[in-house]
């Protein structure tokens, strides 16, 4: 193994193997953009990059990669003396993880666009990378081609991060536009995501709120210096989402998007993934399809907007390129991320305050609304809109949509457990939270 992290000039500069762990939608771009030079135009004085070798599971599938190149022996790559970067591009948690730290264990950088293996075991990464003396560098984890971990693990260090919310997946971005924009149905969309190369193969990481969930994990831990276990974080999917609810949203004003946050509150951090009702005149509600955002608030340079392609080969190979480039410029430049000595205490979404859509399907007769509003009204929740929608005459029924003024979480959920239980009450349909911004935070 040989890491040369010497002080020579760009003539001199020793090349540097890389080992690619995936060759797939990502790691093709990837590999194609080391094997045509592009990693060498744009920096000169750099260490020279050699693709050394890459792991895949099928020999047999064609591939861009030369074939006397390939292995489908990942502990190879991993092992190849000649290999000083480590570019893990398979995805899951393992083999991933145990790849990623063996090849720090022996001093070898690591890049990678893996938010799971980060997500879940990045701590104990950082701690090696740190240990080891190398690099891991992940910036393609979060929001695809956007960059979010640089400025969060270096420019903004200076700053008390207030807040991160973000728009942070995808797939299931350009599911609700599409839901939205031609109520088409969301098996169709989701198979069409897939195909563009959007959507994890397990569709359930994107759409039940589990990709979102690891991203905006690695993102708190950057921004304010805390672990923050993947049970901490709330998490609920977009599955529940209906085209009723869609338009139900757009009568009042609102789009209905998959929102990643993570904001001190009351001295806590609450890190929260779920659909939200988002004001049609602030920018989040109009960024569609693909399409990714994060909202920093930082309380020197206050509220910044980066927003880009969340997903797709390209994007996603432009951040993996950037990382693979610097560790190429500067392989001693270690910078360990924000740790605080006090990390703030991590809150549980019954904490949260927000206003609350709720859709009721209920028997169209006297009284029922009246029952309804003194459930909320003894819990001290106040509404702030009533609508009467979709009538079925034939089966009586009635969809009733209610909006609350802020109300604290733990009163909503033990309200809508005693309104799901009136008899008059045929299905309490959904429960979905408002944005807070600006007056209406609350
Ligand atoms: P793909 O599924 O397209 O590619 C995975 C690659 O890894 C394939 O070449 C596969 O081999 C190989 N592989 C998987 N498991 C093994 C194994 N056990 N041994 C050897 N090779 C293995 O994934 P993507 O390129 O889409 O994603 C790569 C990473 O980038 C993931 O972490 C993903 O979350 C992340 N990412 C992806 C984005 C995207 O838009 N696609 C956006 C942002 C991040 P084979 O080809 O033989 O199947
Ligand atoms: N499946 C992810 C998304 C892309 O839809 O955003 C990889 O991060």
């Amino acid at each position: 193994m040989g890491l040369k992290h010497g002080t020579m000039t760009a003539s001199q500069r020793d090349p540097l193997g890389v080992g690619l762990l995936g060759v797939g939608v990502v790691g093709t771009v990837v590999a194609q953009a080391l094997l045509d030079g592009r990693t060498q135009e744009t920096v000169p004085g750099s260490h020279p990059l050699v693709l050394k070798q890459a792991a895949i599971r099928d020999l047999d599938k064609d591939r861009s990669v030369p074939s006397d190149l390939l292995t489908s022996d990942v502990s190879s790559v991993v092992n190849n003396p000649e290999v000083d970067i480590v570019v893990e591009l398979m995805g899951g948690e393992e083999p991933a993880t145990a790849s990623i730290a063996a090849a720090l264990k022996s001093g070898k950088h690591v890049v990678t666009a893996n938010k799971e293996a980060i997500a879940k075991n990045g701590d104990e990464l950082i701690a090696l990378a740190e240990a080891n003396g190398v690099r891991l560098l992940y910036e393609a984890a979060v929001g695809g081609g956007i960059p979010i971990i640089g400025p969060l693990s270096s420019d903004l260090l200076a700053n008390r991060i207030q807040s991160l919310r973000a728009i942070i997946n995808g797939t299931t971005n350009y599911i609700l536009t599409r839901m939205t924009a031609q109520g088409e149905a969301f098996d169709d969309i989701l198979a069409d995501a897939q195909a563009l190369g959007y959507a994890e193969a397990d569709p359930s990481a994107d759409v039940d709120g589990w990709d979102a969930m690891y991203k905006i994990a690695i993102l708190a831990r950057l921004a304010y210096g805390a672990s923050v276990p993947l049970d901490s974080v709330h998490r609920e999917g977009i599955r529940p989402v209906t085209a009723a609810d869609i338009s139900n949203a757009a009568t009042l004003g609102y789009t209905i998007k998959l929102i990643a946050a993570a904001r001190l509150e009351d001295g806590g951090l609450l890190v929260r993934v779920h659909p939200a009702l988002i004001p049609n005149d602030v920018p989040m509600a109009k960024v569609d399809g693909v399409l990714n955002v994060c909202e920093i608030e930082g309380d020197l340079v206050g509220p910044l907007w980066l927003q880009g392609r969340g997903a797709g080969p390209d994007a996603t190979a432009s951040a993996v390129l950037g990382d693979i480039i610097r560790v190429a410029r500067a392989p001693g430049s270690i910078t360990p991320p924000r740790k605080l000595i006090s990390p703030p205490a991590l809150l549980e979404m019954s904490d949260y305050q927000c206003q609350y859509y709720l859709r009721l399907v209920v028997k169209d007769q006297p009284g029922v609304l009246a029952k309804v509003a003194g459930i909320l009204a003894d819990r001290n929740i106040s509404i702030d809109s009533v609508l009467q929608m979709d009538s079925d005459p034939e089966r009586g029924t009635a969809d009733i949509v209610l909006t609350t003024h802020p109300a604290r979480e733990r009163e909503v959920q033990q309200a809508v457990e005693q309104i799901s239980a009136v008899s008059s009450v045929e299905k309490f349909a959904s429960l979905l939270r408002i944005e807070p911004y600006g007056d209406s935070s609350g």
